[in-house]
């Protein structure tokens, strides 16, 4: 939550900030703010988008070779121009931008309101932008990097932040504990950003910041710290994103090409890693922990959101193809609880970002407790990529729409080919079975682009639906966290609520809400649970509800009982969550902008959620 990006180098620092800016938009959208160095510190800030902030600046005085910004996601104080960053401290030494939430600001802020400091907002940030100052000030022989080491030696809490100081004019202080920040390290010019996106058109030589390094950046070099005041060594990274996909191509929104790009993400995924015979699977990054993963009584997969869903389908994978036991956790929960977990367990954490707060922190208690940990991510380089001791990279390549779509899918293509890879090394599948499934694997993405043929139909079925209060979501089996993804999409972009429930669930409580307003979508492609699915959708009718079903093509029967249908080709029930999902994603989608909602940033949320 919340983007930062810095530039110390020759060039004009502005269109280099907003433009870091405009990609890092997706982290948080309430706000944003520059500040530039220019033998003065202008700090320039304004509610709303980035775009607003660019037409702010445009119409001013403004230059500068040094340079800070920020899009804000707001945790204290509401979206406004005065909450908005980068904080001055009280005498304009001082300008701050932070991603983080610090905990203990309250104490701090007595503290420095007993030493007479006043303050302007009501964030936490610009506590820390007075604290620094205080102590800078309390001692002529401190320098600015100083003042910040001291100053976050007291802070408790997150943050990731960039800092100038008005009297140091060559430098940007720049630090993290617990919210992302790499560096970009250009010919005499460094960028500093939150991800790698506003960097990486510009060098592909990256440091990745851990937690409590301080990196004081001058034209002359950059160096680390940490928060107790000991030097750190560098490590330089090589950047390989592809800056070209950052754009919305001719779609009208990033979430609408997300949902297009399916086909090919699923197959970038599986490419590489099935053998051409299909004989088996290559999954190179849990080499040297296969083996204990194959003696694992227990396997525990943790996420936030959608990567959550996906567990849960990992969860039906596994247990029925490789017959382990398999428990599945918000990762919020898991991180407070006591659980019993320990050296003979695996623990998979699973995230688009590898940046959530509550996943770094459950994978934290999960090394303290000795579990193997392997990490299902997307974002290369990331906090849970690097914090892992094995993973599987999802290779979706970078997803803007706040709404998860084609991460979800990769997700879902990685513990599909983590499960059967299980099942055969402990022979729990015959060769066959496994190589038919793999082979039908690669037809996979062909059946998504079939189903993407469906957009102007599920367009329609939108329209009809579009006003609607509520809406039921149902599925069974492996289809229901299908189901609770649906529900998710269509609450997360749309704001209408939604709710996913497994069908077998909807006469415990929820056929109460059913009547003639009521759409109830419900995922029902033959399976095993056909007949009783097609029981629910009686059952919805009889209630005056109107159903909306996926189901696999030619399905005649369901045709004429739901109200509306979308067919998704034929596959075996193994692939079908990765078929069901894209109408589901699709008809949020429609309904959501024929609600005139902003799709790809809807209200409240952010792309990474980086503070509890
Ligand atoms: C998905 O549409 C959501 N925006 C959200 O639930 C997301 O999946 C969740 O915050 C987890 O993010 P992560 O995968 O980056 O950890």
């Amino acid at each position: 939550m919340c983007g930062i990006v810095g530039y110390l180098g020759e060039k004009d620092a502005f269109p280099i900030l907003i433009n870091g800016l405009k990609r890092l938009e997706y982290r948080g959208y309430d706000s944003s703010g520059i500040a530039l160095l220019n033998g003065t510190l202008d700090v320039f800030k304004k509610k709303g988008k980035v775009a607003e902030l660019e037409n702010f600046v445009l119409g001013q005085k403004y230059g500068g070779n040094i340079g800070i910004g920020h899009t804000r996601w707001a945790t204290h104080g509401e979206p406004s121009d005065e909450n908005a960053h980068p904080h001055n401290s009280m005498n304009g030494i001082f300008t701050v931008v932070h991603n983080g939430i610090i905990e203990n600001y309250s104490s701090l802020k007595e503290d420095l309101v007993k030493q007479s400091y006043v303050f302007q907002s009501e964030t936490d940030t610009e506590v820390l932008a007075n604290l620094i100052e205080f102590f800078y000030e309390q001692d002529s022989e401190i320098n600015a990097e100083s003042a910040v080491q001291l100053a976050l030696s007291k802070v408790v809490g997150a943050y990731g932040i960039a800092v100038l100081c008005k009297n140091e004019k060559n430098k940007i202080i720049a630090a993290r504990k617990g919210s992302p920040l790499v560096i970009g390290i250009g010919n005499g010019e460094y960028y500093i950003a939150s991800d790698a996106s506003p960097i990486a058109e510009f060098t592909s030589q990256v440091v990745y910041l851990n937690d409590e390094d301080i990196a004081i950046i001058q034209k002359d070099g950059f160096t680390l710290k940490n928060v107790r005041n000991n030097p750190v060594s560098l490590k330089l990274s090589n950047l390989d994103l592809d800056v070209g996909k950052l754009d919305k191509g001719e779609f009208e929104h990033f979430m609408l090409k997300e949902i297009y790009e399916q086909p090919k993400t699923i197959e970038e995924t599986f490419r590489g890693r099935l053998k051409s015979d299909y004989s088996e699977i290559v999954l190179g990054g849990l080499l040297n922990v296969f083996p204990k993963v194959l003696e694992a009584q227990r396997i525990i997969i943790i996420g936030c959101g959608t990567s959550w869903h996906a567990a849960l389908i990992g969860e039906y994978l596994i247990e029925e193809y490789a017959q382990v036991s398999v428990e599945v956790e918000y990762a919020s929960e898991f991180r407070y609880r006591k659980p019993v977990l320990g050296k003979n367990d695996v623990v998979i954490l699973i995230s688009q970002s590898g940046e959530t707060a509550d996943t770094l922190a459950a994978l934290h208690l999960a090394k303290e407790k000795g579990a193997t940990v392997i990490g299902i991510c997307n974002v290369v380089g990331s906090t849970l990529a690097r914090e892992t001791e094995a993973g599987v990279y999802t290779h979706a390549g970078l997803e803007i729409g706040v709404a998860s779509t084609k991460a979800f899918t990769a997700q879902v293509t990685v513990l599909t080919m983590f499960a059967l890879k299980l099942a055969r090394a402990k022979e729990t599948i015959e060769l066959d079975e496994y190589q038919a499934l793999l082979q039908e694997l690669s037809t996979i993405p062909e059946k998504g682009r079939i189903i993407l043929q469906n957009n102007e139909k599920i367009k329609l079925i939108a329209e009809k639906y579009k006003d609607v209060i509520n809406a039921l979501y149902l599925g069974r089996g492996i289809l229901f966290p299908v189901a609770l993804e649906g529900a998710l999409k269509l609450k997360e972009i749309s704001y209408i609520h939604a709710e996913g429930y497994a069908a077998g669930e909807m006469k415990h409580g929820p056929i109460a809400l059913v009547d003639d307003n009521l759409p109830v979508i419900v995922v029902a492609p033959r399976d095993e649970y056909y007949e009783k699915i097609v029981s629910n959708i009686q059952e919805v009718k009889a209630r005056k509800g109107n159903v909306i079903a996926i189901v696999t093509e030619g399905d005649k029967r369901l045709i004429e009982l739901a109200n509306d249908c979308i067919e998704i080709p034929n596959s075996h029930p193994v692939f079908a969550p990765l078929l069901a999902v894209i109408p589901l994603q699709l008809l949020a989608y429609h309904i959501a902008l024929l609600r005139g909602c902003d799709v790809d940033q809807p209200r409240n949320l952010a792309k990474s959620v980086t503070v509890e």
